[in-house]
């Protein structure tokens, strides 16, 4: 790939998804634009970045985005997330529902990928609360692709079995005939969830409800300083106060300007009286 052809490439993806593609993800690009070629039938970048000139409904531009971003991810992902909620936000949460008279406790997965993330939020939370006090999440991503993977809720026999045999028993079926192999979320789970596309950059979120935890994990690392610290201003708009932001383990907000107090390593909290 030529530098010419990687600026534009670049340059596009910033544009419409901000996020950075440093010079050392030149080869990164290069292989994940192989998979493009293929699916269009073209044979060079260069024929590949004229088509993506050409296209004005941008259905190219977002198969491109989904092909570089990375959807990595895996059920009950950084624990001590997990931990923190079920041992300190969820009863913290519990009595202030009572007195403040919360009709429902609302948690967003707000780059949710294939849906291991918004389920083990689910499954925690059906464990926890059970019917006790009705809760949703909502999960978002940029990537249509990786969303119609989460609706699904089908997973892999291997993965699905590294998780505690009880809880699997209690939130997924087990696939017969063609869907042998598979595991899939029970409805009765999945009824808790709504999955919806979402550029986190752009535009306010559309919620009309505040929310009492929010999950925005392994995104922000492939955002440039700016772009991290207006989607932390936004994102702490959609907290309630008193309310938790998670973001991942390697995304400290250090040196970015955010009105959060800092609970624990990836654990931030909108101050009550904000
Ligand atoms: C590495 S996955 C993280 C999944 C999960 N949060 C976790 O920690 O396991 C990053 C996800 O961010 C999504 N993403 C990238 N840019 C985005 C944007 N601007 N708005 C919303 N989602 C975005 C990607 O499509 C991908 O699914």
């Amino acid at each position: 790939m030529r530098e010419t052809e990687f600026e534009f490439i670049r340059g596009l993806v910033y544009q419409h998804s901000r996020i950075n593609l440093g010079p050392d993800k030149r080869e990164l690009v290069s292989a994940r634009l192989g998979k493009r070629l293929r699916a269009t039938n073209l044979t060079t970048v260069s024929d590949y970045c004229r088509f993506l000139k050409s296209q004005s409904d941008g259905d190219e531009l977002a198969h491109l985005i989904d092909a570089i971003s990375t959807n990595h991810t895996f059920f009950f992902r950084e624990i001590q997330h997990f931990d923190f909620l079920s041992k300190t936000a969820l009863p913290e949460m519990s009595v202030r529902a009572r007195q403040e008279r919360w009709p429902q406790f609302n948690v967003w997965s707000a780059a949710s990928s294939s849906g291991e993330e918004p389920y083990s939020i689910a499954m925690l939370l059906d464990e926890e609360l059970g019917t006790t006090w009705p809760w949703h999440v909502e999960a978002t991503d940029i990537s249509n692709r990786i969303l119609d993977k989460a609706r699904a809720g089908i997973y892999r026999e291997e993965t699905v079995n590294k998780l505690d045999a009880k809880r699997v028993k209690r939130h997924f079926q087990l696939g017969h005939g063609p869907q042998a192999g598979n595991y899939r979320i029970k409805s009765a789970l999945q009824a808790h969830l709504t999955f919806q596309h979402l550029n986190l950059l752009e535009g306010p979120p559309p919620f009309d409800h505040l929310f009492h935890v929010i999950f925005c994990r392994n995104v922000m690392i492939y955002f440039d300083r700016p772009t991290q610290e207006e989607l932390v201003q936004k994102l702490s708009r959609q907290i309630v106060p008193g309310g938790y932001l998670f973001v991942g383990h390697s995304e400290s907000l250090t040196g970015i300007k955010h009105s959060l107090q800092t609970v624990r390593p990836a654990i931030y909290r909108r101050p009550l009286n904000s």
